[in-house]
């Protein structure tokens, strides 16, 4: 499958659905993250392959300007639509831009905080170390990285279109310019999947 026709998937996922992903709640572990540290004021967040924005929205309402990111103009559309919602204050904290997110547009944006919700583990395998290196880029010292991602199964290990990452992917991509500070193995009774937690030095 070539870049064409992965977003044409996207973009069809959300014009007509199904999108199973899509349930307009923050995941607790990003609340829980929220909960245990206190927005930067005026800080950054970047939510990358933010789809319809539930979670771009979340980290505005805390006080966070948010940038997010989406390959499918269809999301980002409805993204707008969820915006136009929201109290005035929190809608100017949040900004949407269509972008293939292994390439990222953008660097040393200096965000205090990245999430990635489902969208990494189906970046082809090829266009990852990319993607690494845009988060690393844009990430502030001592910001955090948060992704949710499948993991690899062992079956489809040689399929180049099968979503996951394999078991030493994230460190081997990210460390050491960023730390893993904690893995957490998700939903155990669905299909294998951690959220992995990393922070950026603060020396640079
Ligand atoms: C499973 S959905 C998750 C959406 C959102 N994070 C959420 O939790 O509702 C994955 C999202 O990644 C986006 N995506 C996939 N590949 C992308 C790429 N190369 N660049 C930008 N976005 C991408 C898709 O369009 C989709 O919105």
């Amino acid at each position: 499958m070539d870049n064409n026709e992965r977003r044409a998937t996207w973009e069809a996922r959300y014009r007509s659905g199904p999108r199973p992903w899509d349930t307009g709640i923050t995941p607790p572990e990003v609340v829980d993250f929220w909960q245990n540290h206190s927005p930067v004021t005026d800080g950054l967040a970047i939510d990358i392959g933010c789809g319809t924005g539930t979670n771009t929205a979340y980290l505005a309402g805390l006080g966070l300007r948010t940038v997010g990111l989406d390959l499918s103009l269809n999301a980002l559309l409805l993204g707008q639509q969820r915006r136009a919602t929201l109290a005035l204050s929190v809608q100017q904290r949040i900004h949407f831009a269509q972008a293939d997110v292994s390439r990222l547009p953008f660097r040393n944006l200096n965000a205090v905080y990245i999430v990635d919700i489902g969208c990494f583990h189906a970046i082809p395998g090829d266009a990852r170390f990319d993607y690494a290196n845009g988060v690393i880029r844009n990430l502030a010292p001592g910001g955090y990285y948060h992704l949710y991602a499948f993991d690899k199964l062992p079956e489809e290990a040689a399929d180049p279109d099968a979503r996951g990452l394999g078991e030493t992917e994230v460190a081997d991509l990210f460390t050491p310019a960023l730390s893993v500070v904690e893995i957490i193995r998700a939903r155990p009774d669905r299909r294998p999947c951690r959220w992995y937690l990393l922070r950026k030095g603060t020396s640079e």
